[in-house]
């Protein structure tokens, strides 16, 4: 089974938004993949996703309230075969835990799924207001689409 692991950093916003879109996706579509996501930062550990991230995804019917944060380890360089970031930030911290040329080879940008080789980052939307959450959500559904298009062909 295909295991794929989807990391920002807080693990409250982008990556649990890219979980949640990807288990939805996989369910309707029928798939036997593995999917979780996790952030690199400890600040959020044990949270459910931010309340603007979850009222975001709830409109578009999927739900995100069950899931809980948790910080990238070591080891999910063994348990998984993919590992998608949202940024150039998330990708230095994936990378300075990576242990060989087969672990960096697991890691790329979510966004080349939709835009090959552009390392195009999810902008974070922690910050910013409601039309920033709506923006990410278009962005990650896309290339979440994408990236099993990819898997399936
Ligand atoms: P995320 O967003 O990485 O998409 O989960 C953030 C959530 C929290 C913080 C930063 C980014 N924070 O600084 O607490």
């Amino acid at each position: 089974m295909q295991k794929i692991l989807v990391v920002c950093l807080g693990n409250i916003c982008r990556s649990p938004l890219a979980e949640g879109i990807l288990l939805h996706l996989v369910a309707e579509r029928k798939l036997n993949i593995h999917i979780d996501s996790a952030g690199t930062s400890s600040f959020h550990i044990g949270e459910a996703p931010d309340k603007r991230t979850i009222s975001n995804a709830k409109k578009h019917n999927i739900d995100l309230s069950p899931l809980r944060a948790r910080q990238f380890v070591q080891e999910d360089f063994e348990r998984f075969d993919k590992i998608y970031v949202m940024d150039k930030s998330n990708l230095s911290n994936v990378l300075q835990l990576t242990l060989d040329r087969n672990d960096q080879q697991k890691v790329d940008y979510l966004l080349n799924c939709s835009f090959p080789g552009k390392n195009m980052e999810v902008p974070d939307p922690y910050f910013g207001g409601e039309q920033g959450f709506e923006d990410v959500f278009n962005l990650v559904y896309k290339a979440c689409e994408d990236l099993l298009d990819s898997i399936q062909n």
